[in-house]
């Protein structure tokens, strides 16, 4: 899978070297350039923000970097161009199904914005180019994309075949079909059987298989309807902890 990152802080992805992605990389699994906006800017202040039109609080991100910067990946292309994800609080939720669908897309190109956004243009006239998903990971908002690509690049490359070393793992992920459609996973245990007291559920030393798989179904269903009955129900209850209606 090729990656191309736009961002004006290159120097967020010092993560991408790490552990799993890192290794991933090492391997070919994924190819990822970080490429700094600024490369695209045309004037000698390298300016890539401008005031709001409409006025309203903060800079809004100058269309002409991204268009040239866009043009610039979308030139190397060979066949079908890349999908743009753009990361904005806006944007549809990022969900464990979007991640499994990107897994398999050749190229992603992630387009970081800062501080009040990319000028609304930048994904407009991208759409007429390439596929645009504008993508949330989370209500809550960041001060700009890099922190959410990394999210999702986590999410999307332990997917990649040959990047996580056992794939049943991964079949047995929270909101995995194989953890039991849109199920969180229950708990999870490894030596010692007896710690401070506390023994490790007798079933899961069984060696019983079935019983093991119906008892992790079972904690998986009680856990998902305590923490997340929106997975359940498609709607929050009214008292759910935290989270305002
Ligand atoms: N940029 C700022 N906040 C964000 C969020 N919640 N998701 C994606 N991109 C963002």
């Amino acid at each position: 899978m090729q990656i191309d990152i736009i961002s004006l802080f290159p120097e967020y992805f010092a993560p991408l070297d790490v552990s799993l992605l890192g290794r991933a990389r090492a391997q070919g699994l994924a190819t990822i350039d970080v490429h700094d906006l600024r490369t695209w800017t045309s004037d000698p202040r390298r300016t890539v923000d401008g005031v709001p039109f409409g006025g309203g609080p903060g800079m809004v991100l100058r269309p002409e970097p991204w268009g040239a910067a866009l043009d610039a990946l979308l030139a190397r292309a060979t066949g079908d161009p890349p999908c743009l994800l753009v990361p904005t609080p806006s944007g549809q939720p990022f969900t464990q199904s979007l991640a499994r669908d990107l897994a398999t897309e050749p190229w992603l190109v992630f387009a970081c914005g800062r501080y009040e956004g990319i000028d609304a243009r930048v994904v407009e006239d991208a759409a007429t180019l390439m596929p645009v998903t504008e993508v949330s990971v989370g209500d809550y908002v960041l001060a700009g994309g890099e922190v959410a690509t990394l999210v999702m690049l986590e999410a999307i490359t332990r997917l990649l075949p040959g990047v996580v070393g056992n794939p049943a793992s991964i079949a047995e992920d929270s909101f995995s079909v194989g953890g039991g459609g849109a199920l969180v996973e229950g708990p999870v245990y490894t030596r010692p059987a007896v710690w401070r007291g506390r023994a490790v559920p007798e079933v899961l030393r069984s060696g019983d298989h079935a019983a093991i798989a119906r008892w992790k179904r079972e904690q998986a269903e009680r856990r998902t309807a305590e923490r997340r009955p929106d997975l359940l129900t498609g709607k929050l209850p009214p008292t759910f902890p935290g989270v305002a209606q």
